[in-house]
Protein backbone atom coordinates (compact mmCIF):
# COMPACT_ATOMS: atom_id res chain seq x y z
CA UNK A 1 0.00 0.00 0.00
CA UNK A 2 1.16 3.41 -0.78
CA UNK A 3 2.11 5.21 2.03
CA UNK A 4 0.08 8.45 2.98
CA UNK A 5 1.73 11.56 1.40
CA UNK A 6 3.69 14.25 3.00
CA UNK A 7 2.91 16.30 5.81
CA UNK A 8 2.57 19.81 4.65
CA UNK A 9 -0.59 18.24 3.16
CA UNK A 10 -1.83 17.76 6.90
CA UNK A 11 -0.75 20.82 7.99
CA UNK A 12 -2.60 23.12 5.66
CA UNK A 13 -5.67 21.55 6.35
CA UNK A 14 -4.66 22.07 10.19
CA UNK A 15 -4.77 25.68 9.77
CA UNK A 16 -8.81 24.50 8.64
CA UNK A 17 -9.22 22.15 11.94
CA UNK A 18 -12.54 22.30 13.09
CA UNK A 19 -14.21 22.07 10.11
CA UNK A 20 -16.47 19.06 9.56
CA UNK A 21 -14.97 16.60 6.62
CA UNK A 22 -11.70 17.93 6.36
CA UNK A 23 -9.32 15.26 5.15
CA UNK A 24 -5.68 15.10 6.03
CA UNK A 25 -2.83 13.35 8.18
CA UNK A 26 -3.85 13.60 12.08
CA UNK A 27 -1.05 12.35 15.02
CA UNK A 28 -1.67 10.22 17.58
CA UNK A 29 -0.78 10.39 20.88
CA UNK A 30 -2.22 7.22 22.31
CA UNK A 31 -2.57 7.36 26.16
CA UNK A 32 -0.40 4.02 26.74
CA UNK A 33 1.68 3.04 24.03
CA UNK A 34 1.97 -0.19 23.89
CA UNK A 35 5.93 -0.23 22.34
CA UNK A 36 8.20 2.95 22.41
CA UNK A 37 7.55 4.31 18.86
CA UNK A 38 10.53 3.03 16.49
CA UNK A 39 13.36 5.47 16.14
CA UNK A 40 14.47 7.12 12.73
CA UNK A 41 17.75 9.48 12.49
CA UNK A 42 15.55 12.30 14.11
CA UNK A 43 14.68 10.46 17.35
CA UNK A 44 11.32 8.97 18.23
CA UNK A 45 8.75 8.95 15.17
CA UNK A 46 5.28 10.20 15.53
CA UNK A 47 1.95 8.11 15.09
CA UNK A 48 0.19 9.67 12.53
CA UNK A 49 -3.56 8.11 10.81
CA UNK A 50 -5.38 9.58 7.59
CA UNK A 51 -8.11 11.16 8.08
CA UNK A 52 -10.53 11.05 5.10
CA UNK A 53 -13.85 13.08 5.15
CA UNK A 54 -13.63 13.74 8.65
CA UNK A 55 -12.95 9.89 9.42
CA UNK A 56 -10.21 8.03 10.73
CA UNK A 57 -8.66 4.96 8.85
CA UNK A 58 -8.13 2.19 10.83
CA UNK A 59 -4.70 1.47 9.56
CA UNK A 60 -2.09 4.21 11.71
CA UNK A 61 1.77 4.18 10.93
CA UNK A 62 4.61 5.65 11.74
CA UNK A 63 6.71 8.95 9.97
CA UNK A 64 9.23 11.14 10.70
CA UNK A 65 8.57 14.23 13.59
CA UNK A 66 10.17 16.17 11.95
CA UNK A 67 10.62 16.08 7.80
CA UNK A 68 7.58 16.97 6.50
CA UNK A 69 9.10 16.10 3.38
CA UNK A 70 9.59 12.77 2.32
CA UNK A 71 12.79 13.39 0.62
CA UNK A 72 13.84 14.50 4.18
CA UNK A 73 13.07 11.41 6.00
CA UNK A 74 11.33 8.50 4.53
CA UNK A 75 10.85 6.62 7.24
CA UNK A 76 7.77 5.08 7.70
CA UNK A 77 5.81 2.17 9.08
CA UNK A 78 2.87 0.54 9.98
CA UNK A 79 2.22 0.44 13.64
CA UNK A 80 0.80 -3.41 12.92
CA UNK A 81 3.87 -3.91 10.81
CA UNK A 82 6.66 -6.26 12.39
CA UNK A 83 10.39 -6.16 10.70
CA UNK A 84 12.83 -8.67 10.84
CA UNK A 85 16.06 -8.46 12.80
CA UNK A 86 18.07 -7.45 9.36
CA UNK A 87 15.56 -4.93 8.54
CA UNK A 88 16.04 -3.69 12.51
CA UNK A 89 20.01 -3.71 12.19
CA UNK A 90 19.84 -1.63 9.21
CA UNK A 91 17.97 0.85 10.10
CA UNK A 92 19.78 1.01 13.04
CA UNK A 93 23.00 1.92 10.91
CA UNK A 94 21.10 3.96 8.74
CA UNK A 95 20.49 6.22 11.63
CA UNK A 96 23.79 5.91 12.44
CA UNK A 97 25.02 7.03 9.34
CA UNK A 98 22.97 9.85 9.37
CA UNK A 99 24.42 11.74 12.14
CA UNK A 100 26.58 14.54 12.05
CA UNK A 101 30.54 13.08 11.89
CA UNK A 102 31.46 15.15 14.57
CA UNK A 103 30.04 14.84 18.55
CA UNK A 104 29.44 17.62 20.40
CA UNK A 105 32.36 17.60 21.98
CA UNK A 106 34.50 17.48 19.51
CA UNK A 107 32.65 20.66 17.87
CA UNK A 108 33.28 22.72 21.22
CA UNK A 109 37.25 21.47 21.10
CA UNK A 110 37.20 22.79 17.25
CA UNK A 111 36.14 26.05 18.21
CA UNK A 112 38.09 26.56 21.07
CA UNK A 113 41.04 25.76 18.59
CA UNK A 114 39.58 28.18 16.14
CA UNK A 115 39.12 31.11 18.13
CA UNK A 116 42.76 30.63 19.46
CA UNK A 117 44.02 31.34 15.66
CA UNK A 118 45.53 34.26 14.03
CA UNK A 119 42.90 36.03 12.11
CA UNK A 120 44.04 35.34 8.99
CA UNK A 121 43.93 31.63 9.83
CA UNK A 122 40.35 31.78 10.62
CA UNK A 123 38.63 30.40 7.88
CA UNK A 124 35.12 29.11 6.64
CA UNK A 125 33.93 26.76 4.11
CA UNK A 126 31.14 28.18 2.28
CA UNK A 127 30.26 24.89 0.77
CA UNK A 128 30.49 22.72 3.21
CA UNK A 129 28.84 25.21 5.73
CA UNK A 130 32.23 24.57 8.33
CA UNK A 131 34.59 26.57 10.38
CA UNK A 132 37.92 25.67 9.17
CA UNK A 133 40.88 24.48 11.05
CA UNK A 134 44.06 24.37 9.35
CA UNK A 135 44.38 20.25 9.50
CA UNK A 136 41.21 21.09 6.68
CA UNK A 137 42.19 23.60 4.37
CA UNK A 138 43.97 21.13 2.23
CA UNK A 139 40.68 19.02 1.93
CA UNK A 140 38.82 21.82 0.97
CA UNK A 141 41.01 23.80 -0.96
CA UNK A 142 38.96 23.86 -3.98
CA UNK A 143 35.83 25.16 -2.39
CA UNK A 144 34.51 28.89 -1.59
CA UNK A 145 36.70 29.41 1.16
CA UNK A 146 36.21 32.94 3.05
CA UNK A 147 39.32 33.71 5.65
CA UNK A 148 39.42 36.59 8.74
CA UNK A 149 36.59 35.27 10.21
CA UNK A 150 36.36 37.46 13.28
CA UNK A 151 34.74 37.56 16.82
CA UNK A 152 31.92 39.77 15.69
CA UNK A 153 31.27 37.42 12.61
CA UNK A 154 31.71 34.33 15.31
CA UNK A 155 29.37 35.11 17.26
CA UNK A 156 25.93 35.73 14.48
CA UNK A 157 26.63 32.67 13.08
CA UNK A 158 23.06 32.99 11.65
CA UNK A 159 24.68 35.51 9.25
CA UNK A 160 27.23 33.56 8.26
CA UNK A 161 25.82 30.30 7.71
CA UNK A 162 23.44 29.87 4.57
CA UNK A 163 19.66 29.66 5.83
CA UNK A 164 18.87 25.86 5.15
CA UNK A 165 16.50 26.60 2.10
CA UNK A 166 14.70 23.40 2.52
CA UNK A 167 10.76 25.44 3.28
CA UNK A 168 9.08 22.35 4.57
CA UNK A 169 11.40 21.16 6.70
CA UNK A 170 13.71 24.04 7.86
CA UNK A 171 12.05 26.56 6.90
CA UNK A 172 14.69 28.71 8.55
CA UNK A 173 13.12 32.50 8.38
CA UNK A 174 15.12 34.57 10.55
CA UNK A 175 14.27 37.77 12.52
CA UNK A 176 14.69 41.17 11.04
CA UNK A 177 16.53 42.79 13.09
CA UNK A 178 14.65 45.19 14.39
CA UNK A 179 11.96 42.65 15.77
CA UNK A 180 15.27 40.89 17.43
CA UNK A 181 16.31 44.03 18.80
CA UNK A 182 12.32 44.75 19.78
CA UNK A 183 12.58 41.44 21.74
CA UNK A 184 15.74 41.49 23.28
CA UNK A 185 15.33 45.05 24.71
CA UNK A 186 11.79 43.53 25.72
CA UNK A 187 13.88 40.97 28.28
CA UNK A 188 15.26 43.37 31.07
CA UNK A 189 12.31 45.57 31.09
CA UNK A 190 10.61 42.65 32.36
CA UNK A 191 12.58 41.04 34.81
CA UNK A 192 14.02 38.38 32.81
CA UNK A 193 17.29 36.64 33.10
CA UNK A 194 17.46 33.72 31.23
CA UNK A 195 15.87 32.91 27.63
CA UNK A 196 15.50 29.27 26.55
CA UNK A 197 15.38 29.71 22.74
CA UNK A 198 13.84 27.24 20.92
CA UNK A 199 14.37 27.64 17.29
CA UNK A 200 15.27 31.18 17.36
CA UNK A 201 18.85 31.00 16.95
CA UNK A 202 19.17 34.86 16.01
CA UNK A 203 17.60 35.59 19.12
CA UNK A 204 20.12 33.56 20.86
CA UNK A 205 23.12 34.84 19.17
CA UNK A 206 21.86 38.74 19.91
CA UNK A 207 21.29 38.04 23.64
CA UNK A 208 24.76 36.43 23.93
CA UNK A 209 26.35 39.64 21.97
CA UNK A 210 24.18 41.94 24.40
CA UNK A 211 25.12 40.24 27.24
CA UNK A 212 29.30 40.32 26.29
CA UNK A 213 29.23 44.27 25.02
CA UNK A 214 27.12 45.13 28.07
CA UNK A 215 28.48 44.26 31.51
CA UNK A 216 25.08 45.57 33.44
CA UNK A 217 23.15 43.25 30.98
CA UNK A 218 23.35 39.50 32.76
CA UNK A 219 21.05 37.62 30.56
CA UNK A 220 21.75 34.18 29.46
CA UNK A 221 20.64 32.17 26.55
CA UNK A 222 20.47 28.26 25.87
CA UNK A 223 19.93 27.79 22.11
CA UNK A 224 18.02 24.19 21.62
CA UNK A 225 17.58 23.83 17.37
CA UNK A 226 17.80 20.65 14.98
CA UNK A 227 20.36 22.31 12.87
CA UNK A 228 23.80 21.12 13.45
CA UNK A 229 25.82 23.63 12.23
CA UNK A 230 25.44 25.81 15.40
CA UNK A 231 27.05 23.22 17.16
CA UNK A 232 30.41 24.73 15.30
CA UNK A 233 29.84 28.20 17.17
CA UNK A 234 28.81 27.12 21.04
CA UNK A 235 29.74 25.45 24.35
CA UNK A 236 27.79 22.48 25.23
CA UNK A 237 26.25 24.93 27.47
CA UNK A 238 24.72 27.05 25.34
CA UNK A 239 23.50 24.89 22.26
CA UNK A 240 22.18 21.76 22.52
CA UNK A 241 20.79 20.06 18.93
CA UNK A 242 17.12 19.43 19.87
CA UNK A 243 13.97 17.90 17.95
CA UNK A 244 11.25 20.34 18.97
CA UNK A 245 8.69 17.86 17.30
CA UNK A 246 9.60 14.51 19.96
CA UNK A 247 11.46 16.48 22.66
CA UNK A 248 14.37 14.72 21.63
CA UNK A 249 18.31 15.50 22.23
CA UNK A 250 20.62 14.20 19.88
CA UNK A 251 23.25 13.95 22.59
CA UNK A 252 21.55 12.18 24.90
CA UNK A 253 21.28 12.37 28.54
CA UNK A 254 24.12 15.36 28.80
CA UNK A 255 22.60 17.42 27.01
CA UNK A 256 19.07 17.38 28.56
CA UNK A 257 20.60 17.90 31.78
CA UNK A 258 22.44 21.42 30.24
CA UNK A 259 18.69 22.32 29.58
CA UNK A 260 16.92 20.94 32.83
CA UNK A 261 20.03 22.71 34.91
CA UNK A 262 19.54 26.16 32.78
CA UNK A 263 15.40 26.12 33.04
CA UNK A 264 15.47 25.10 37.03
CA UNK A 265 18.81 27.57 37.84
CA UNK A 266 17.89 30.30 40.56
CA UNK A 267 14.81 28.15 41.52
CA UNK A 268 13.42 28.95 37.71
CA UNK A 269 13.00 32.68 38.56
CA UNK A 270 13.40 34.77 35.75
CA UNK A 271 13.23 32.26 32.63
CA UNK A 272 11.16 33.06 29.52
CA UNK A 273 10.55 30.56 26.26
CA UNK A 274 10.93 31.89 23.04
CA UNK A 275 10.12 29.55 20.16
CA UNK A 276 9.69 30.02 16.60
CA UNK A 277 8.91 26.64 14.74
CA UNK A 278 9.43 26.10 11.49
CA UNK A 279 5.83 27.07 9.38
CA UNK A 280 4.12 24.76 8.75
CA UNK A 281 4.82 22.31 11.64
CA UNK A 282 1.61 20.56 13.96
CA UNK A 283 0.58 22.29 16.63
CA UNK A 284 -0.12 19.24 18.70
CA UNK A 285 3.45 17.28 18.80
CA UNK A 286 4.92 21.21 19.42
CA UNK A 287 2.49 21.89 22.60
CA UNK A 288 3.66 18.22 23.77
CA UNK A 289 6.96 19.44 23.36
CA UNK A 290 6.52 22.73 25.06
CA UNK A 291 4.43 21.29 27.93
CA UNK A 292 7.41 18.77 28.75
CA UNK A 293 9.74 21.74 28.86
CA UNK A 294 7.37 23.75 30.67
CA UNK A 295 7.14 20.65 32.98
CA UNK A 296 11.24 20.59 33.78
CA UNK A 297 10.61 24.31 34.56
CA UNK A 298 7.95 23.62 36.95
CA UNK A 299 9.91 20.43 38.58
CA UNK A 300 12.52 23.14 39.57
CA UNK A 301 10.12 25.41 41.49
CA UNK A 302 9.91 25.75 45.18
CA UNK A 303 6.81 24.73 46.77
CA UNK A 304 4.92 28.44 47.43
CA UNK A 305 5.34 29.27 43.49
CA UNK A 306 3.54 26.46 42.25
CA UNK A 307 0.57 28.43 40.99
CA UNK A 308 3.24 30.32 38.85
CA UNK A 309 3.47 30.20 35.13
CA UNK A 310 6.05 30.04 32.44
CA UNK A 311 6.23 32.66 30.41
CA UNK A 312 6.23 31.73 26.77
CA UNK A 313 6.67 33.72 23.19
CA UNK A 314 5.33 31.18 20.54
CA UNK A 315 5.97 32.92 17.34
CA UNK A 316 3.63 31.00 14.73
CA UNK A 317 0.94 32.30 12.18
CA UNK A 318 -1.88 34.37 13.45
CA UNK A 319 -4.70 32.02 11.88
CA UNK A 320 -2.82 29.28 14.25
CA UNK A 321 -4.39 31.02 17.48
CA UNK A 322 -7.33 28.68 18.50
CA UNK A 323 -5.62 25.81 17.38
CA UNK A 324 -2.97 26.25 19.82
CA UNK A 325 -5.24 27.74 22.41
CA UNK A 326 -6.41 24.38 22.36
CA UNK A 327 -3.61 23.11 24.18
CA UNK A 328 -2.32 26.52 26.42
CA UNK A 329 -5.93 28.19 26.94
CA UNK A 330 -4.11 30.77 28.77
CA UNK A 331 -2.31 32.20 26.27
CA UNK A 332 -2.87 35.59 23.96
CA UNK A 333 -2.89 36.75 20.76
CA UNK A 334 0.02 39.75 21.09
CA UNK A 335 -0.87 42.04 17.80
CA UNK A 336 3.05 42.35 17.28
CA UNK A 337 4.10 41.57 13.56
CA UNK A 338 7.33 39.83 13.32
CA UNK A 339 9.48 40.73 10.50
CA UNK A 340 11.56 38.34 9.02
CA UNK A 341 14.74 38.81 7.15
CA UNK A 342 15.72 36.51 4.52
CA UNK A 343 18.39 35.69 2.53
CA UNK A 344 19.50 38.87 3.52
CA UNK A 345 16.58 41.00 2.77
CA UNK A 346 14.49 42.09 5.19
CA UNK A 347 10.72 42.15 4.69
CA UNK A 348 7.67 41.73 6.58
CA UNK A 349 6.54 38.44 6.88
CA UNK A 350 4.48 37.17 3.84
CA UNK A 351 1.78 35.76 6.21
CA UNK A 352 1.87 37.95 9.13
CA UNK A 353 3.44 36.26 11.85
CA UNK A 354 2.34 37.10 15.62
CA UNK A 355 3.40 36.29 18.77
CA UNK A 356 1.17 34.30 20.95
CA UNK A 357 2.30 34.35 24.50
CA UNK A 358 1.67 33.66 28.28
CA UNK A 359 3.58 36.68 29.50
CA UNK A 360 2.17 37.44 32.79
CA UNK A 361 0.38 40.49 31.87
CA UNK A 362 0.40 40.82 28.72
CA UNK A 363 -2.98 41.55 27.28
CA UNK A 364 -4.62 41.17 23.87
CA UNK A 365 -6.30 44.22 22.85
CA UNK A 366 -7.49 44.27 19.86
CA UNK A 367 -10.19 42.36 18.05
CA UNK A 368 -8.26 42.20 14.95
CA UNK A 369 -4.83 40.33 15.31
CA UNK A 370 -3.64 42.29 12.35
CA UNK A 371 -4.26 45.70 12.98
CA UNK A 372 -2.35 47.59 14.92
CA UNK A 373 -2.81 47.93 18.60
CA UNK A 374 -1.51 48.97 21.90
CA UNK A 375 -0.44 46.22 24.44
CA UNK A 376 -0.62 47.53 28.22
CA UNK A 377 2.13 45.31 29.79
CA UNK A 378 1.18 44.75 33.19
CA UNK A 379 4.05 44.92 34.80
CA UNK A 380 6.73 47.61 35.38
CA UNK A 381 6.54 48.86 31.86
CA UNK A 382 4.55 51.78 31.10
CA UNK A 383 2.05 50.85 28.06
CA UNK A 384 4.50 50.80 24.74
CA UNK A 385 2.96 50.97 21.20
CA UNK A 386 3.71 48.41 19.75
CA UNK A 387 3.16 47.92 15.85
CA UNK A 388 5.00 46.34 13.69
CA UNK A 389 8.37 45.76 13.72
C1 LIG B 1 11.22 29.78 11.38
S1 LIG B 1 12.92 29.53 11.84
C2 LIG B 1 13.00 30.59 13.22
C3 LIG B 1 14.27 31.42 13.30
C4 LIG B 1 14.05 32.65 14.18
N1 LIG B 1 13.08 33.51 13.54
C5 LIG B 1 15.34 33.41 14.41
O1 LIG B 1 15.60 34.35 13.64
O2 LIG B 1 16.07 33.13 15.38
C6 LIG B 1 12.79 27.94 12.53
C7 LIG B 1 13.99 27.48 13.35
O3 LIG B 1 13.68 26.20 13.87
C8 LIG B 1 14.70 25.29 13.56
N2 LIG B 1 14.05 23.98 13.38
C9 LIG B 1 13.45 23.48 12.28
N3 LIG B 1 12.93 22.26 12.56
C10 LIG B 1 13.22 22.01 13.86
C11 LIG B 1 12.97 20.92 14.73
N4 LIG B 1 12.32 19.82 14.32
N5 LIG B 1 13.40 21.01 16.01
C12 LIG B 1 14.11 22.09 16.44
N6 LIG B 1 14.38 23.15 15.66
C13 LIG B 1 13.94 23.10 14.40
C14 LIG B 1 15.38 25.80 12.31
O4 LIG B 1 16.71 25.35 12.24
C15 LIG B 1 15.27 27.33 12.53
O5 LIG B 1 16.35 27.80 13.27
ZN1 LIG C 1 13.40 11.50 10.53
ZN1 LIG D 1 34.40 22.66 1.94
Amino acid sequence: MAAPRDWLGAVEEEGNSGLQGSSGVEVVFPSDPATPAPLCPHGPTLLFVKVNQGKEESRRFYACSACRDRKDCNFFQWEDEKLSEARLAAREAHNRRCQPPLSRTQCAERYLKFIELPLPERKFCQRCQQLLLPDDWEKHREHWVVGNISVGQLGRPSQLLRPLENKKTNAQYLFAERTCHFLVDLLPALGLTRVLCVGTPRLHELIRLKASGDKKSNIKSLLLDIDFRYSQFYMEDSFCRYNMFNHHFFDGKAALEVCRTFLQEDKGEGVIMVTDPPFGGLVEPLAVTFKKLIAMWKEGQSQDSSHKELPVFWIFPYFFESRIRQFFPSFCMLDYQVMISHFMTSSPASSSALTVTSLLGIRHLSTSPLHTCALSLGLSLSPPKINEH
